[in-house]
């Protein structure tokens, strides 16, 4: 699956400028949209004792279930990055060119718009940010995230899921558009059902 990845990803890079090839997908899951403890993600911290939050993008569901198992691993609240406008699963197939994921990848100034700007960044010391690999790099909402609040002073843990792709220059290329001077740790990749312990240590 990795090969076939870094085939597809290496055929899109040389595309990328000209044309383009590119995965399937499925729908956003719409809940958590403020940041809320990890024990009980549909309600909204009245107060927040935690320092640490779980920011996560995810359309079909592994990186929701990575940060879920990060968020309770790290006793951190946990908030979704929700687009203003969804994601279907014909935006998320990476096999036409023409959709909208593939074509906002392309685009490194591309920054859809989220659903609401609710985290309360400025609450916490400690922020893991979760996100699936799109044709190697976050997708372009979690710029748009990560450029929507100020940053500075954070401590910050970026973790992703993939289809076998490795992190990459992911990481690396958040850091560099981030608003806010923060201390990054390495990206790292996990499985999807990653366990509580190989999570714990993020930010040791
Ligand atoms: C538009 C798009 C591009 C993708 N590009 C890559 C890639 O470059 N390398 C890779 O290994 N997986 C790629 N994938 C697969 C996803 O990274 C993988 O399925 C991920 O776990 C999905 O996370 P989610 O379920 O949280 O959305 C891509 C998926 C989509 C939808």
């Amino acid at each position: 699956m990795r090969k076939l990845w870094t085939l597809l990803l290496s055929v899109f890079m040389i595309t990328t400028f000209t044309a383009c090839g590119g995965p399937t997908g499925a729908s956003t899951d719409k809940k958590a949209s403020t940041s809320t403890p990890a024990s009980s993600e549909s309600k909204q911290t009245a107060s927040n004792t935690s320092k640490t939050l779980v920011v996560y993008f995810s359309c079909s569901g592994n990186t929701k279930k990575l940060a879920q198992t990060a968020a309770t691993a790290l006793n951190a609240d946990i908030y979704e990055i929700v687009p203003k406008k969804p994601y279907t699963d014909n935006d998320l197939n990476y096999n036409d060119e023409s959709t909208r994921a593939t074509v906002e990848q392309k685009d490194d100034k591309a920054r859809p718009a989220l659903k609401d700007k609710n985290a309360n960044i400025a609450a916490y010391d400690k922020i893991v940010i979760a996100y699936p690999i799109w044709w190697g790099q976050a997708p372009r909402i979690v710029d748009t995230f990560l450029e929507s609040y100020d940053f500075s002073g954070k401590t910050i843990a970026p973790i992703c899921t993939s289809g076998g792709s490795d992190v990459g220059s992911s990481a690396d290329y958040l850091k560099s558009i981030t608003r806010g001077s923060a201390n990054w740790k390495p990206g790292k990749k996990f499985s999807p059902s990653a366990s509580a312990q190989e999570l714990k240590s993020l930010f040791d």
